[in-house]
């Protein structure tokens, strides 16, 4: 007898997913870096590089470190501008059967404002997803994820601009995340990723040198995955709207950590660097789970935490 295939298939925000898998932004390009090495309409969407108004050459390097269980980057946001984006990715982008997520950042408002207008009549984006762990450079630098007022603010401003499903991304840089996290779904966000990279530092103990040139940089992989599944489950039970867990995710396993404290979907980031086939182990290891433990629909894995 064939077994019956247990249903992946999830919705955030509107979007439909045929799994809950997809990679976490800035570790998948543009999506097409990645299609020599796995079939692009097995994952559940693609996530882009974070777009700027205009083109970003990033940070000197070094800018990436190895750390135990993880890596710290400071990359500087490096991408192609949100015009090239449309006029150079969109149209391959366009031939693949997947969601197309796009993620973008600005560092003023109107920067942020203005990326959403681009995007938004664009009938290949699926949705966006806004990096708000950046600096407000009107605003002596304060990164905007890290005031719920400011955070509120450019995710109202956005909201404004943009006629398609707005995913916002948290960081984990603050005291309480619950505080951001309905600041956000209170000024219009329709869903949550969390989280975003932690900061950290290495040293070189030799040249006495910060082993990234930019000082510091953000702390991604293994390391950092019980702080996000704890910063999921938090955020999950102070909102209404679903969330996506992004931080260290790397087997099947990992994942389903992430959807039992009640994530909807998740992104695998710095696993990617390693394997670039990993989502595809992790959406067949979810399958195989399912099976296993006789779920008919990965729903029923979803916020079924117990204490
Ligand atoms: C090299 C690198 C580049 C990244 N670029 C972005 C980006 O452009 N926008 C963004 O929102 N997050 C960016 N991130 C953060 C990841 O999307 C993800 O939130 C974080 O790495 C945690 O997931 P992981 O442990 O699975 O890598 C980047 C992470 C890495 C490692």
């Amino acid at each position: 007898m064939e077994t019956k295939r247990p249903n992946l298939a999830v919705e955030i925000a509107g979007i439909k997913l045929k799994n809950p898998v997809m990679p976490a932004s800035g570790t998948f390009g543009y999506g097409e870096e990645f299609a020599p090495y796995l079939d692009l309409e097995r994952i559940g969407a693609i996530v882009t590089k974070g777009l700027s108004l205009k083109p970003k050459a990033g940070n000197p390097t070094p800018r990436i470190a190895e750390t135990s269980g993880g890596m710290l980057n400071a990359i500087g946001l490096q991408n192609v501008g949100v015009d090239a984006f449309i006029a150079t990715k969109i149209p391959f982008l366009r031939e693949v059967d997947t969601p197309t997520i796009v993620n973008f950042f600005g560092n003023t408002l109107e920067e942020y404002g203005e990326v959403a207008r681009r995007l938004s009549d664009l009938p290949e984006v699926a949705g966006v997803e806004l990096n708000i762990s950046c600096p407000n450079v009107k605003q002596g630098g304060i990164v905007f994820g890290t005031d719920p007022c400011a955070a509120a603010d450019v995710v109202a401003l956005v909201r404004k601009h943009l006629r398609k499903p707005l995913i916002v991304k948290l960081t984990p840089n603050v005291t309480d995340i619950t505080v951001t996290a309905r600041a956000v779904e209170e000024a219009g966000a329709d869903a949550i990723s969390c989280i975003n990279t932690l900061t950290g530092m290495a040293v070189d103990i030799r040249s006495r040198r910060p082993r990234l040139a930019n000082g510091t940089g953000g702390l991604s992989g293994p390391a950092i995955r019980p702080i996000a599944v704890r910063l999921v489950h938090q955020v999950v039970r102070s909102v209404k709207i679903p969330v996506i867990g992004v931080g260290g995710i790397g087997c099947a396993e990992d994942a389903l950590e992430f959807l039992v404290v009640g994530a909807t979907a998740v992104q695998v980031g710095t696993a990617n660097f390693i394997d670039p086939t990993a989502m595809l182990s992790v959406i067949e290891g979810i399958e195989g789970f399912c099976i296993e433990e006789g779920i008919d629909d990965i729903r029923e894995i979803i916020g079924s935490l117990r204490f």
